[in-house]
């Protein structure tokens, strides 16, 4: 076969890029969890200032630094030989409580290493890997990846865009955050309005366990949470049942949906939150797409197989995520009521 040696540059251009980006993971986490990001976000200084004041070892901060300059990811003065972050690159690095947490997003890249030798055996076998199987970074991962994208959007546009929610909400309403992991989403909703009631449920003790600490940590009163299957929580007459990313990694999706359906008030809303995908393959093949298809492929579709679910995976789409809400589950009603570049957000009404 003739190899085009443009179309070759092309394609190893874009290989070594990705594989600079694969051999920073692992210094991400390093910037993020020795503080370097935070004290270069108080402005310009050299390696030496920088390793002096997290006390670190200067050798290694001036390579750390030299890679996350060619990275694009730090900014460096030749003339003053000194380092700072851009106010841009300070808001994706140093925030875990903003609106972007890109280190938190490494947590889960990092769970996926420590899963490898299951992945490997899981593509032979067919076989799944439960949620509580993974190694704890990624529970801390989704938490804070996820969670920055809820300080982003929930109070903000996704709750405004269901139907009277957030009259019910601001009035005092019951609401359910099924699937709740660590609760980042309840206890956001929670703060926002305290005369409402707030439950999370997921089947992951230790993922409840910290969400308990979490709300306490938070000083919310108005969320509670339990260990429950989402085919199997007892509450009733819910305003609001909301699933946020975690519906596509069920192992009974429809069946998630009918429980959701008679737990809701008759005038209630489920709000299914998910990563954003179009309905074809084709279609989803950008970056997000690729986040998105590799988290699935490492995490979702094993976490639905562990329990023989239908794996409907990251970039299920809205089509098929209809057919597991209205034609499996009963609902009558079904809209995309808004949408990120990383997420779709829909409405199901009874
Ligand atoms: C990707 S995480 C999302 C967690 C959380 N909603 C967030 O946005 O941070 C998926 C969650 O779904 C939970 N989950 C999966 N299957 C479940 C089931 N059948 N019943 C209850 N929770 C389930 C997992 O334990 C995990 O916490």
């Amino acid at each position: 076969m003739a190899v085009d040696e443009t179309t070759l540059n092309e394609f190893l251009g874009r290989a070594v890029g990705d594989l600079g980006a694969a051999m920073s993971a692992a210094l991400m986490l390093v910037g993020d969890r020795l503080g370097l990001y935070r004290e270069l976000a108080k402005g310009a200084m050299t390696a030496g200032e920088l390793a002096q004041r997290t006390s670190t070892d200067e050798r290694y901060i001036r390579e750390w630094l030299g890679n996350q300059g060619a990275g694009g990811y730090v900014q460096y003065d030749p003339g003053s030989g000194e380092w700072s972050l851009s106010p841009e690159q300070a808001l994706c690095l140093t925030d875990p409580n903003g609106p972007i947490d890109l280190p938190g997003a490494y947590n889960i890249v990092e769970a996926t290493f420590h899963a490898l030798g299951r992945t490997l055996a899981d593509f032979k076998s067919g076989n799944g890997m439960e949620w509580g199987e993974h190694h704890p970074c990624l529970f801390v991962g989704t938490e804070r990846f996820f969670r920055a994208g809820y300080n982003a959007n929930l109070i903000g546009s996704w709750l405004p865009a269901l139907d009277g929610v957030v009259d019910k909400l601001k009035r005092g309403a019951k609401a359910a955050d099924v699937g709740c992991g660590h609760g980042a989403s309840t206890i956001l909703m929670a703060k926002t309005y305290p005369d409402s009631e707030f439950i999370g449920y997921d089947y992951h003790e230790d993922s409840i366990r910290v969400a308990r600490e979490r709300a306490a940590e938070a000083g919310v009163a108005n969320a509670r949470f339990e260990v429950a299957d989402a085919v199997g929580y007892d509450g009733k007459a819910f305003d609001l049942i909301a699933f946020f990313d975690c519906l596509h990694d069920m192992a009974d999706p429809v069946g998630v949906s009918r429980h959701a359906l008679q737990a809701l008030d008759d005038d209630g809303t489920a709000m299914i939150v998910e990563p954003f995908a179009n309905d074809r393959v084709q279609d989803n093949l950008n970056p997000v797409g690729r986040v998105m298809y590799g988290a699935s492929t490492q995490i979702c579709v094993p976490v639905s197989l562990a329990r023989n679910g239908p794996a409907l995976g990251a970039q299920a789409g809205e089509a098929r995520l209809r057919e597991v809400v209205v034609d499996g589950g009963g609902f009558t009603r079904f809209r995309r009521a808004t949408e990120t570049p990383f997420n779709l957000i829909l409405e199901a009404r009874p």
